[in-house]
């Protein structure tokens, strides 16, 4: 079978890698890949978001099936492109993908259907956003209402920040014009609950926990990921089943009465309140860097589960009893500017897996190439085991310019 995998981060890597471990797999093709995945597939260098590009790439290799990694790709049609020309994909269509895309989309439907989430109010207008925020206690959450690529969130303790913020997103319109959804700020441990969804039928993976602050003790500024860990000890069996009962499934239900069917990956990024679990975000596709934890404990066959999904058939799901933990090396200065073509040395000799995030090649050996450059995911029977594991093998790779956490998992620890 052949399989056409589009995005190029590590979550890609991970899919690629899961894909090469289906016995039916026996040609992958990867766009944009980046160094790392051009060891494991065939590549092309169509961009994520070229839908036509990427069809004319599809009409010509004819795949058995394709699969979508980044919201950016949902965003621009490309499910819809690829059914209206009959190839079988992965991934929901640019409408059902709204739940990622626009925020009051999301809002609204929770609403409507009474699934569990901060309260919230839409703005258009400065003046109006602004009188909400000075009758509304502090912190206040304030989100562009559109893709803003993890920037378009800002938790205001003041109102000075506030002002500031709205400034930016409704008179500079810094992300284009847009809305903002002005929100209640809840407080507890985030998670992520990554589903696999085929219209009303929601089937659940493993829990995992991303951690989005660039350093240690969850200090300095937001990411896209410093690492992952699953399963999280920290949720109980009690929780999972009141996030699939009150959260997933009936939300997978609503897109269905909205005339939006789900299909793909729906995932939930919660948090775990006082006062219940609640929903911050949903995304329509694979978390990342949370699919690169996830996966490599997934023992069955993910190309057959990709296409019973796709050809909107029920699924089952084996994991693999064990924790895995994945430790994000970026380039220093990340998320802010920094330099690319730094050498790296000792990927090859990490005893886990080492999914490349942003690299290149160059007179055969790996350089970095992007912010968050690879994750190293470590087993153990443990979170702990995993994480020491993770740790020790990093300090195996040779590199001038690269950082890392160390207290990734410390919520499971
Ligand atoms: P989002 O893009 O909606 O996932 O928001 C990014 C991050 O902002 C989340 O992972 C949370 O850490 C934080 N956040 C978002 N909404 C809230 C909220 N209502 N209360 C507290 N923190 C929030
Ligand atoms: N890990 C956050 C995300 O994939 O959006």
């Amino acid at each position: 079978m052949k399989v056409l995998v589009i995005g190029g981060g590590g979550r890609c890597h991970a899919i690629v890698d899961a894909l090469g471990r289906s016995p039916k797999v026996d040609d992958i093709i990867c766009t944009p890949a980046n160094a790392g995945i051009a060891r494991q597939a065939r590549t092309a260098s169509v961009k994520d978001t070229d839908v036509e590009g990427l069809l004319a790439l599809a009409l010509a290799e004819r795949p058995d099936l394709t699969v979508v990694g980044p919201e950016s790709a949902l965003a621009a049609g490309v499910v819809d492109a690829f059914k209206a020309h009959g190839l079988r994909i992965f991934g929901p269509t640019k409408a059902a993908a709204q739940i990622e895309s626009s925020k009051e989309f999301a809002k609204n439907l929770m609403t409507k259907y009474g699934i569990p989430t901060a309260r919230f109010e839409t703005f258009t207008d400065y003046e109006a956003a602004a009188a909400y925020v000075r009758a509304h206690s502090l912190p206040t959450v304030l989100k562009y209402d559109g893709l803003a690529a993890g920037k378009g969130v800002v938790i205001a303790r003041t109102e000075e920040e506030a002002d500031a913020a709205l400034r930016d997103m409704l008179l500079d319109d810094k992300f284009g014009e847009g809305k903002v959804v002005i929100e209640e700020f809840l407080e507890g441990p985030e998670f992520s609950f990554l589903c696999f969804v085929s219209g009303r039928e929601v089937t659940p993976m493993e829990l995992s926990q991303d951690h989005k602050r660039a350093y240690d003790n969850d200090e300095g500024p937001n990411t896209g990921g410093m690492g992952a860990y699953s399963p999280l000890p920290f949720i109980t069996e009690e929780d999972r089943q009141y996030a699939l009962d009150k959260i997933m499934r009936p939300t997978a239900a609503a897109m269905v009465e909205e005339g939006y069917p789900f299909c793909g990956v729906l995932y939930g990024g919660l948090m775990k309140t006082a006062d219940g679990i609640k929903v911050i975000e949903f995304n329509a596709r694979f978390g990342d860097p949370e699919t690169e934890v996830v996966l490599p404990r997934l023992e069955s066959d993910i190309f057959d589960l990709f296409c019973a999904i796709a050809d909107g058939k029920s699924v089952s799901l084996k994991w693999k009893e064990c924790a895995t933990l994945g430790i994000v090396l970026a380039s220093k200065g990340y998320p802010d500017a920094y330099e690319k073509g730094f050498v790296i040395e000792g990927l090859e000799d990490i005893d886990g897996k080492v999914y490349h995030m942003g690299t290149a090649e160059r007179d055969g050996k790996f350089v970095t190439a992007g912010g968050r450059v690879a994750i190293v995911v470590c087993e153990g029977a443990t979170v702990a085991e995993a994480r020491a594991k993770a740790l020790a093998e990093i300090a195996k790779i040779k590199c001038d310019n690269l950082f890392h956490r160390t207290d990734i998992g410390k919520q499971g620890i």
